[in-house]
């Protein structure tokens, strides 16, 4: 079991990178933040999949931060990073300092339309040009074969896929199921904000976003069923910013008769903890 090897200049990366394509060796990467837990392990047992040499990105990106946001208090542990990655097969972790990733005057900034419209963007209006400026700049310093998304971050998985494609990236998007402790609560470095009070309530939000996806699957209305899951997960104790019901495809408006799959999304705030979920309605026929 060895802790990879790190490196902190883009120049070190694509020249650790560059050995391994010149050798036929694919490459895939995992863009975090840091403070990993299972949820991450998943996405990297995906990127061994995909590829022989995995590279995890570990950098807590400023520019998705909103300035009352948690950028000085988010989690920092590189060495917990590294004995956590140190099983998982991990060839090489990079981790920038801000200036490497913003050097002095950096003004380029990405903005994704589509995708990034509402949901997440009405509370978080600053968000998705900061992750879609740092992915795009991370996608094209590591210059992997493939990257790997978690499915919790569903909306910000639909706007890399769009940036790749808009932007003729060829590294392909891959995506990784949410990861759940044992009560439905989704795995997020955020949780471990949470007293032990609140972490049992939030398990509610699961619960409820399930309960909605069965009954829209079963044919009740949307506005119904996301009503019901709205007023639960207040009875759990959260203040709700949003659920909603949208194409899975293109985040778009749904339409039930479409026999296209939909997604139910929500954020919602509990203990002063800002919790975001999502679930899969399939529509699609199974085959029998
Ligand atoms: O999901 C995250 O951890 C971040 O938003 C990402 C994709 C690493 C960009 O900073």
């Amino acid at each position: 079991m060895q802790t990879p090897a790190v490196v902190t200049t883009v120049d070190a990366l694509r020249a650790v990178v560059g050995n391994w394509r010149r050798a036929g060796e694919k490459v895939a990467l995992v863009p975090t933040m840091g403070a990993l837990h299972a949820g991450h392990l998943a996405l990297v047992a995906e990127a061994a999949r995909a590829a022989p040499r995995v590279v995890v990105s570990i950098f807590v990106n400023p520019t998705q931060f909103a300035p009352h946001e948690d950028l000085a208090t988010y989690p920092r542990n590189l060495e917990r990073d590294l004995a956590a990655l140190a099983p998982a097969g991990v060839d090489l972790v990079f981790a920038p300092e801000v200036g490497e990733m913003y050097p002095e005057g950096a003004s380029t900034v990405v903005t994704v339309g589509g995708p990034s419209q509402g949901l997440e963007s009405d509370a978080r209006p600053h968000f998705f040009a900061g992750v879609a400026t740092v992915v795009a700049k991370l996608l094209t310093q590591c210059a992997a074969d493939v990257a790997v998304f978690g499915e919790k971050d569903f909306q910000q998985l639909a706007v890399v896929r769009r940036l790749a494609r808009d932007l003729s990236i060829p590294t392909e998007i891959r995506s990784a199921p949410t990861v759940r402790e044992p009560s439905g609560l989704a795995l997020s470095s955020r949780n471990a904000y949470l007293s032990a009070d609140d972490r049992a309530r939030a398990a509610g939000l699961h619960a409820a976003l399930s309960g909605a996806a069965e009954g829209v699957r079963a044919g009740r209305s949307a506005e119904s069923a996301i009503a019901t899951a709205r007023a639960q997960i207040e009875a759990s104790g959260f203040a709700v910013d949003y659920v909603e019901l949208r194409d899975a495809g293109t985040l778009g408006a749904f339409e039930p008769d479409s026999g296209r799959d939909g997604r139910i999304l929500a954020a919602a705030r509990i203990g002063g903890v800002r919790l975001i979920d999502n679930v899969p309605v399939t529509m699609s026929k199974s085959v029998a």
